[in-house]
């Protein structure tokens, strides 16, 4: 259903789940790709006279109220970005107690309230569905529908993401709707080559992907933090660099499948190393094999930086999440920005996916309109890919 299903909200609450969880360092914020992603959808409802309640989270505050973690930086440029709009943002300092109870009375139509990070909850990532349906209640209890916009959350069967669709008429919102058709492009057929650049920090879930991967994609090309882990299983030394130990078997058990499905996985064949991890550090390039011990991998090499940029060259669809190096740092960027540019020159479908490689792309002066699509979604897109139901779409299926 999406918000046309709805009729009219002219003068009814409305509550939004939106994905807004960006960058933030101190109080100013880094890449506000989703904050602006989730505009359009905003902007709708509040013309269309509705009164705008948004929920959404930050980081991973452990269900705990901690101002590391609020949202308030996030209101603040949420109302920047409307003013021009003519639309007014206020902001609850809480998740559905008094704060976020008042603001909702207050709330005039045409106007946008945002509501303090939902994760300050606990009940909002509890296992338990009688707790999550608690929280779940009380958030239902300020709306009259419910419209899911949070693509990048979509995979969590969380109580603002999941629980809420069940208790209030509900609908999906242009961003969920655009990102899904984009995706339902890379799933359903998508036209041959079909390249997969994954890099990236958060290695062990991104490990767990590429067997699923290796099924769909006829190249996969490593990069970012959890190549030293394939090293590692092609029996090479990797330094200081970032390594899961416990997962060095069964990436030797992915390479062996990869193998017997004629999928090729390209891994690098050299590395930006350094002392330690410093942007002033003194950089040098080595073989992928021969990385020595006082030195850790910050990046692709300029060679397997080119050899990337091939392979991408001859795709007709390539999806690409997670970073080749530590981006941040200009001397450990030159990998990624390789495989943007390549990217970029794709005759064909070009995705980018994920928080941490749409914000890389744009610090590296690229342009959202120079990809396919960028997604903002990382995990959520992943598990989309990989052909898994996701709990926040399902969801959206049931009356
Ligand atoms: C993301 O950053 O991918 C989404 O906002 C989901 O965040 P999470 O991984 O903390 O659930």
């Amino acid at each position: 259903k999406t918000i046309e299903d709805l009729g009219d909200v002219a003068g009814r609450r409305v509550l939004v789940r939106s994905d807004l969880n960006v960058p933030i360092e101190g109080d100013k914020i880094g890449d506000d790709g989703r904050i602006r992603a989730s505009l359009p959808t905003l902007v709708k409802l509040a013309k269309a006279g509705a009164k705008v309640i948004v929920t959404a989270h930050l980081g991973r505050p452990k269900g705990k109220p901690n101002p590391e973690f609020t949202l308030a930086p996030v209101a603040k440029r949420l109302g920047e970005l409307l003013a021009p709009e003519g639309i007014t943002v206020h902001f609850a300092t809480d998740v559905t107690g008094d704060s976020a109870q008042e603001a909702v009375q207050e709330l005039d139509e045409g106007e946008v309230l945002l509501l303090e990070n939902v994760r300050y909850d606990p009940r909002e990532e509890s296992k338990d569905e009688a707790e999550r349906g608690a929280l779940a209640d009380e958030l239902a209890g300020l709306a009259d529908v419910f419209v899911s916009d949070g693509f990048g959350v979509v995979h969590r069967k969380q109580a603002s993401v999941y629980d809420v669709a069940r208790k209030l008429p509900h609908a999906a919102g242009g961003l969920v709707l655009a990102e899904v058709e984009v995706l339902k492009k890379l799933t359903e057929d998508p036209a041959r080559p079909y390249v997969v650049v994954l890099g990236g920090a958060k290695v062990s879930d991104k490990l767990a992907v590429i067997d699923n991967l290796i099924a769909k994609a006829d190249k996969l090309l490593i990069g970012g933090g959890m190549v030293f882990t394939f090293l590692k299983a092609q029996g090479h030394e990797v330094g200081k660099s970032l390594l899961e130990e416990d997962q060095v078997e069964a990436v030797k058990g992915y390479l062996a499948t990869a193998k017997d499905k004629g999928v090729e996985i390209v891994l690098p064949t050299d590395i930006v190393v350094a002392p330690e991890f410093k942007a002033d550090a003194p950089a040098t390039v080595v073989a992928a094999d021969a990385i020595p011990a006082d030195q850790l991998g910050l990046d692709i090499g300029p060679d397997s930086g080119q050899a990337f940029a091939a392979e991408i060259a001859g795709a007709k669809t390539v999806f690409w999440n997670g970073p080749m190096g530590v981006f941040e740092m200009e001397a450990f960027a030159g990998g990624t920005k390789a495989v943007a540019q390549a990217l970029t020159e794709v005759d064909g479908l070009s995705v980018v996916g994920g928080g941490d490689s749409a914000a890389a792309v744009r610090q590296l002066g690229f342009a959202d309109d120079q990809f396919g699509h960028i997604s903002t979604g990382g995990g959520a897109s992943l598990e989309y890919l990989e052909g898994k139901e996701l709990p926040g779409l399902a969801v959206l299926e049931e009356d």
